[in-house]
């Protein structure tokens, strides 16, 4: 048996859509109606009064940067442990990111850190709902409240996960999503940009077509970038919204499984579920503990060597060569991240991940434990 990370949940819905608006033409970022009703579903999902369609998460992190005219000079505070394309987004508008450590259990940006960073240079937060669970935003929006910033979510990995009842995209200012083959809708590759902000909406999409002009299509508004989404892609995404119940249904009854079978392994930090928080469980991400820390490398061979396919956590920002080079950040300034991030690792996760493959995922689990002379 081999089981890996992800797969991601396709069926005749999304080939239908796709051959429809293939056998019309309807191909491109410009052309045809599922993109429109892929924003309004979404839109409607996360309980935003918009969303805009874009070829990527990391397009979508930096629309929305470009989009609240975040740049040079600028400092952005974003949490260290994340997918780098949250701080290159931050780089591409050339304003300077400033990494914050995390929590060990919520393994997210901890709010307690935000305020001694904060300089009369500071512009915004950018929050990671990390592996599915959401930020303690209360605490995030009321720095930013209190000081005047805006707040970024960076959702990729989190399409309805809920912070105190709302769906994250719909807390801060600008949600940014991404419809990469492995997140929880998939489009291929393709992200959203979601806000209750008219006006944001509006700069959002005119940023992400070229800026085009508005009655002479070629006396553009502002340096813009070609981040369309095609009618193609939205197309696999209207399919993959009638299926995100279903989807969000199976990663719980996912994570139930392994957070049930895994519970008595002492030296595994399994994933958390804060009171404030609905996990949808993108990932089920473990940390090897006690006397597991420091086998990350020999406990993942041993797995692949039973089928079983693991993936390494993030490097955080501050163990980063290419930042460390570049006087951005250095290892001691995220000291929870440097621990947790060199044990972590996530189990398979895929949406439609069987029974049978559970089983032997926790056995393969137990097997591994024992054979590394842990009990
Ligand atoms: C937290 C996070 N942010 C941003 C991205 C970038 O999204 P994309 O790969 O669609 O550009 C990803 C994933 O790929 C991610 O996991």
């Amino acid at each position: 048996m081999f089981v890996p990370v992800s797969r991601p949940l396709l069926g005749k819905e999304e080939t239908e859509l796709v051959m429809d608006v293939m056998s019309r033409g309807e191909i491109s970022g410009f052309s045809g109606s599922r993109i429109k009703e892929f924003e309004t579903r979404f839109a409607e999902f996360c309980g935003t009064s918009h969303a805009v369609t874009v070829s990527s998460g990391t397009a979508a992190l930096h629309l929305a940067l470009a989009t609240l005219r975040i740049g040079l000079g600028d400092e952005v505070l974003v949490s260290t442990f994340t997918n780098m394309a949250t701080f290159f987004a931050v780089l591409y508008q050339g304003a300077t990111p400033i990494p914050i450590d995390m929590e060990a259990h919520t393994l997210n940006m901890d709010p307690r850190l935000l305020e001694q960073k904060i300089t009369p240079r500071t512009k915004a937060i950018l929050p990671v709902h990390l592996f599915g669970h959401p930020v303690n935003m209360d605490p995030v929006l009321d720095v930013a409240r209190r000081h005047n910033l805006f707040v970024i979510e960076d959702a990729a990995e989190a399409h309805g996960a809920t912070y105190k009842g709302k769906r994250v995209g719909s807390l801060g200012d600008i949600g940014c999503f991404s419809f990469y083959a492995n997140k929880i809708v998939t489009t291929g590759e393709g992200g959203m940009v979601t806000t209750n902000r008219p006006e944001l909406a509006e700069r959002a999409r005119m940023l992400k077509s070229l800026a085009f002009g508005t009655e002479n299509k070629f006396m553009h508004q502002d340096v813009g970038y070609n981040y369309r989404l095609t009618n193609l892609q939205a197309a696999v995404g209207v399919a993959q919204m009638g299926k995100i119940d279903d989807i969000l249904r199976r990663k719980k009854e996912m994570a139930a499984y392994y957070l049930r079978e895994l519970a008595g392994i002492s030296a595994i930090q399994l994933p958390v579920e804060e009171p404030y928080a609905s996990n949808v469980y993108w990932m089920f991400n473990i940390v090897l503990r006690g006397p597991l820390s420091g086998k990350r490398t020999a406990f993942m061979a041993a797995l692949k060597e039973r089928g079983v396919e693991t993936r390494e956590d993030f490097v955080p920002f501050n163990l980063q060569d290419i930042f460390i080079a570049r006087g951005l950040t250095k290892p001691e300034d995220c000291p929870v991240a440097n621990d947790i991030s060199k044990d972590g690792l996530y189990l398979p996760s895929g949406t439609d991940i069987s029974e049978p493959e559970l089983a032997h995922v926790v056995a393969s689990v137990r097997e591994v434990v024992t054979a590394l002379g842990v009990a």
